[in-house]
């Protein structure tokens, strides 16, 4: 700045053109209220921030002010303008501009003192609040992004897990029927080789007999692994059509007869009257529903009753086994449903499975938006069910 300067910047005109010049760049403007908070002055900057021109506000109240700038009405808070005025400083606040648009302003005390007066300064702050607005929503749609990648990991955590559990629990489940075999081959390999062994006829049958359970056991663990493992595959791309449930469930009683028979067990089938029709996959049901009965059957000692019921209720099909077997201890019903968990009692010890039939039915019930029935009380017996939505007519 020049010596030639500065007569000019004091200037009187010139520095409040200078100061009015700042305002506008900065996007200020300057207030002035009397004690009864009457708006009587405005910088020429303020209708650049709020539409209105100064003939449109010079002259009104404050609360009548905020009516026209406040979106949605205003009401006072205080008696006094004043301690309003001083209590709404500083946090932007939302106006309506004279054309509709949305900005946000800050407006902070001037101390300047004079009793009769307060000023204060306006500052249009609209494109830092959007600003901070836009980073809100982006840290928002990062933290769901964040929940959802999380989902999925623990999804892939859960599936890898119990693929592991399924390999060790197939090791461990396979190794016993297979040494069965190994067995019998080894001794009948033996017998066979020694020209002075008679091979008693009585003797080999048993063998026989114990090599066919064996395999048994084997393509039941087999089976149980494969199915589960079908079912966690397709649970995305399952294509759902219209069932009618009863027939599965009266083919499945006619293929456990047999089985209910050598028990001696009182079997019986409630069917429904007229047919309905479910939303779902056949296969998946199906296998449920077996698993249902087949556990009926096995959980249930010689000479016990096992009955299969249907009914229709709320727009849901029901679907119920109830027996008279060995029950649950209930510290142990809690966990009925988790992979590979069986809850073991005295009465149930000898009973073989590798606890993955529940946690098969649950999930193809959840799949079919459908909710499980259980109930059980150990040495009487128990309820095991689901219902599923019928399709609406
Ligand atoms: N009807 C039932 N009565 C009594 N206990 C049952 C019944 N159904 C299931 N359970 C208990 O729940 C456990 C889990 O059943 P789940 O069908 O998942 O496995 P599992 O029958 O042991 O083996 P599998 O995988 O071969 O079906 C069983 O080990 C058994 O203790
Ligand atoms: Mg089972």
């Amino acid at each position: 700045m020049n010596a030639e300067q500065i007569p000019l910047l004091q200037d009187e005109l010139h520095t409040y053109q200078l100061h009015q010049q700042v305002l506008r760049i900065a996007g200020y403007a300057i207030i002035t209220f009397n004690r009864h908070g009457i708006l009587i002055y405005a910088s020429d900057t303020l209708p650049q921030i709020i539409g209105y021109t100064l003939d449109d506000i010079i002259g009104r109240h404050y609360d009548d002010l905020l009516n026209i700038f406040v979106p949605n009405g205003y009401t006072p808070h205080y008696n006094d303008f004043e301690d309003e005025f001083l209590a709404q400083q500083v946090l932007p606040h939302v106006i309506i501009t004279k054309n509709g648009e949305k900005k946000w302003i800050e407006y902070q005390i001037i101390p300047y003192h004079e009793d009769d007066y307060i000023h204060a300064l306006i500052q249009d702050v609209t494109s830092r609040c959007l600003a901070e607005q836009a980073i809100e929503q982006q840290i928002q749609e990062s933290a769901r992004q964040y929940q959802e990648i999380q989902n999925l990991f623990e999804k892939v955590n859960r599936l890898e897990q119990l693929k592991s559990d399924m390999i060790r629990m197939a090791a461990h489940d396979l190794r016993a029927p297979l040494a069965v075999f190994v067995t019998h081959l080894d001794v009948l390999s033996l017998e066979l080789a020694d020209e002075n062994t008679v091979i008693d006829k009585r003797v080999l049958s048993e063998r026989l007999d114990d090599l066919r359970n064996a395999t048994k056991r084997m393509k039941r663990i087999i089976e149980d692994i494969l199915s589960l493992e079908r079912i966690e595959q397709n649970a995305h791309h399952a294509e759902y059509t219209p069932i009618e449930i009863a027939p599965i469930v009266q083919g499945l009683f006619r293929d456990y007869q047999p089985q209910a028979k050598s028990k001696s067990l009182d079997f019986n089938l409630k069917c429904l009257p007229k047919p309905v029709f479910i939303l779902g996959d056949i296969a998946q049901l199906r296998e449920a529903i077996a698993n249902l009965i087949s556990n009926a059957i096995k959980y249930t000692p010689e000479g016990g009753h096992v009955d299969i019921w249907m009914d229709v209720k709320n727009d849901c099909v029901h679907f119920e086994v109830i027996d008279s077997g060995y029950g649950i201890p209930k510290d142990k019903q809690a966990s009925l449903f988790q992979p590979f968990y069986r809850a073991k009692s005295k009465a149930t010890r000898h009973i073989e499975g590798t606890g993955l039939g529940l946690y098969l039915v649950k999930n193809v019930i959840e799949r079919h938006r459908g909710r499980l029935i259980f109930k059980s009380v150990e040495g009487k017996g128990s309820h095991f069910g689901f219902e599923i939505p019928l399709i609406q007519q």
